[in-house]
């Protein structure tokens, strides 16, 4: 008989729902409640995982109590939010994404989940894959940004990056897909609101990361805190158990979200906790996290046959077979017996940074403004976020240490030592205080160059962070205005270095500023990355994962629209459009400008009649015109013009990058197996349909700057 057969067949109904409860230590608080002290209920065989525990002594002792104190002595599994890195902070994911490099995504992954092995862990419940085309919703920062396309690489890089070769490797994570599924387009970008879309852009858009996350082997699935169209995730038996588990064939764990299994009291579809649990448990969730319902209200629906043991018993089978599978039972304690070795921290600190560097998209750079003339001898450094070390690791920012993180300032004293860096906040992130002006102005009157350095405070974005008007914060455009003023008299160029978990709504940044750089949240190292862009030694390569808006009221803004009957048109009245803004983005998906020029010329498609088993071979030339060495990023899109049902007016397919010395060129090459270009018909169901396929190759979401070709797709061998 198997291990885990035989810990069921001996465990009792309390050891049973111990095995099905994650609780919390105090060390960090992620939700609302906090569980009290776990270590009698440990002792007990009662509590079988916990959250928030890290530490090598910590994780040991409550490790020791499990497996030498506990009747069956059943090793905990431990998991903690190692969301973009631990220690060592990488960006934040949506600006890992803007790196539109899966290598680096997976490589970013395996070094955090190293680290967090090493201090003891074995489950992180990342990558968030939730596609996010509503900058007031807080947790777009925590994604890849608006593509399905782009998410599925990236659960599929992140999963095997967490996870490793060998998951009971002692330095490998349990990952975890979340919030399944479609969190992200809650009602009017609202946290935790009420989720209304159609089963079609569920199944176009919203699914696809998950299906690549299982698809890459993810050990475990944590069902989002919102309803879709009435039904909890956390209770929705068709998505977790009808389209997860039979559909897609995921036998792994699911974990529920904090407290989400009681919510569903909240939710108004259960009377007391004993319902919430079994319904949570009967749509498939195996774990309750922090709501103790399980423990509480599983006996009690046992007894109303709510529920039945072997449902029990299943749910705990797939929790000791992870524990099994992570190697728990042969050495429980095996992560984080062996302190990592300097080499390489300081290995993964270059990694931040280089990341970190990579993940900076340059919006706009009228001038050159950007990089700082090397002769500049005096810089004027201002704005709340020059000089704020811990901000720069955004939200779900890992186990930051007293001088682990590296502000803009001290990354530019660092870079340019023979500069003077003079320094002023002007205002603070998100007050009405305008005092520190005038401090800031003077500054501009003794520089060679300014660089502005505002944006979100990290709490603005993340869990619970929705804002309504995602403009920038206090009084900090006051603050750029004056600065663009005093700048214009003097007849000298502003750069604008903009941190936020979200594009935020600046259209005045972008007309006035020289240079716009989107920083995201880029990390322990932000500001060394910060530096080796805005000095020249690196050229920016960032593409921006998410559009940006003009105006909150074009949010949910996004790239692949559908077509509409009326597309708009300026000499027609009745057209889709807007009275007081253009339709278009600030900035669309994929924008983002490097210290290089490059053109793009001579698109080829071939063949240009394609059946399913053909793979379409794409290639063009790139040419780099400018002054600097630079990297390029080349998308590719498609249009299915006429089809059963209509199709985005561009979907995105592809990507590659090239980098090219000033005056070179090259060519890129991608390849389109024509599978991937089957959608869902009428009835949901993939379909493969003859007709005319534009094919759009360029730098951005924009058609003004993008090559194209038409092919034909035909059923006729
Ligand atoms: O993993 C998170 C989740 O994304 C949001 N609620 C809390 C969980 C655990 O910290």
């Amino acid at each position: 008989m198997s291990r885990v057969q035989s810990l069921i067949d001996a465990m009792t109904l309390p050891e049973k729902l111990g095995q099905l409860t994650m609780t919390a230590s105090s060390y960090a608080v992620t939700g609302p409640v906090i569980a009290g002290d776990s270590t009698e209920a440990i002792k007990a065989g009662t509590i079988g995982n916990l959250l928030n525990l890290y530490g090598p002594g910590h994780v040991r002792e409550m490790q020791r109590l499990a497996v030498e104190e506990s009747r069956l002595r059943i090793p905990l599994m431990i998991g903690f939010d190692v969301i973009h890195g631990h220690r060592t902070a990488f960006p934040v994911p949506l600006g890992e994404a803007a790196l539109f490099d899966p290598r680096a995504w997976e490589l970013t992954a395996r070094e955090a989940a190293r680290e967090a092995a090493a201090d003891g862990l074995a489950m992180t419940f990342a990558p968030m894959l939730d596609i996010a085309r509503d900058p007031r919703w807080g947790r777009i920062v925590e994604g890849p940004g608006e593509d399905p396309w782009v998410g599925a690489l990236m659960a599929d890089a992140k999963v095997r990056g967490f996870q490793g070769p060998d998951l009971a490797a002692v330095d490998a994570l349990a990952a975890v897909a979340k919030h399944y599924c479609a969190y992200a387009p809650v009602t009017a970008g609202r946290e935790y609101a009420s989720v209304d879309i159609s089963e079609r852009t569920l199944r176009e858009v919203h699914l696809p990361p998950f299906e690549a996350a299982i698809r890459a082997g993810v050990a475990a699935v944590m069902p989002a805190f919102t309803d879709f169209g009435g039904v909890p995730m956390t209770a929705n038996a068709s998505l977790l158990r009808g389209w997860l588990r039979q559909r897609l064939g995921f036998d792994g764990v699911v974990v529920s979200d904090y407290n989400a299994v009681a919510e569903l009291i909240h939710h108004g579809v259960a009377a007391d906790l004993a319902e919430a649990a079994a319904l949570a448990l009967r749509a498939g969730v195996d774990i309750d996290m922090m709501a103790d319902a399980y423990r509480r209200g599983l006996p009690v629906a046992l007894e109303r046959r709510l529920v039945t043991m072997a449902e029990i018993d299943e749910a705990v089978a797939r929790v000791l077979t992870l524990k099994e599978r992570l190697g728990l039972f042969d050495d429980p304690y095996h992560r984080g017996m062996q302190p990592e070795d300097a080499a390489t921290l300081i290995n993964r600190r270059r990694i931040a940074r280089v990341v970190g560097a990579r993940s900076l998209v340059l919006m706009k750079n009228e001038g050159e403004a950007l990089p700082i003339p090397a002769d500049a001898r005096r810089i004027a450094l201002i704005g709340p976020l020059a000089d704020a070390g811990p901000e720069m690791r955004g939200p779900w920012g890992g186990i930051a240490e007293p001088g682990d993180q590296v502000s803009v300032l001290a990354g530019l004293r660092g870079a340019l030592p023979d500069a003077t860096i003079l320094h002023a906040p002007g205002v603070a992130i998100d007050t009405s205080d305008e005092s520190g002006i005038p401090a800031a102005l003077d500054l501009c009157d003794q520089a060679d160059a300014i660089l502005l350095c505002l944006g979100e405070a990290a709490v603005m974005s993340g869990e619970a962070a929705s804002r309504a008007d995602p403009v920038l914060p206090g009084r900090q455009r006051a603050l750029a205005e004056a600065v663009f003023d005093r700048a214009a008299r003097l007849g000298k160029r502003v750069s604008v270095v903009l941190f936020s978990g979200r594009p935020l709504v600046v259209p005045e940044l972008a007309d006035r500023a020289h240079a716009l750089l989107a920083a995201w949240f880029p990390g322990a190292e932000a500001g060394n990355a910060v530096a080796d862009i805005v000095t020249g030694a690196r050229s920016p390569s960032g593409r921006t994962p998410v559009s940006w808006p003009r105006a909150v009221g074009q949010i949910p803004i996004f790239y692949a629209e559908r077509p509409t009957g009326r597309p708009f048109d300026a000499k027609d009245h009745y057209t889709s459009k807007y009275l007081d803004v253009a339709n278009t983005p600030l900035f669309p998906f994929g924008h983002g400008l490097t210290y290089g020029r490059f053109t793009l010329s001579n698109l080829t498609v071939t063949p240009a009649v394609a059946t399913e088993q053909d793979t379409l071979a794409i290639s063009v030339d790139i040419a780099n015109e400018g002054t600097m060495a630079a990297e390029e990023t080349v998308f590719l899109f498609t249009h299915d013009t006429v089809a059963s049902v209509a199709r985005p007016l561009m979907e995105l397919k592809g990507f590659d990058k090239i980098a090219l010395e000033p005056g070179a060129r090259g060519t890129v090459h991608l390849s389109l197996p024509a599978t991937d270009l089957r959608f869902l018909g009428l009835d949901l169901e993939p379909i493969f349909e003859p007709g005319e396929i534009e094919i759009l190759v360029g730098p951005a979401a924009d058609r003004t700057r993008l090559l194209s070709r038409t092919i034909q797709l035909s059923t006729v061998e």
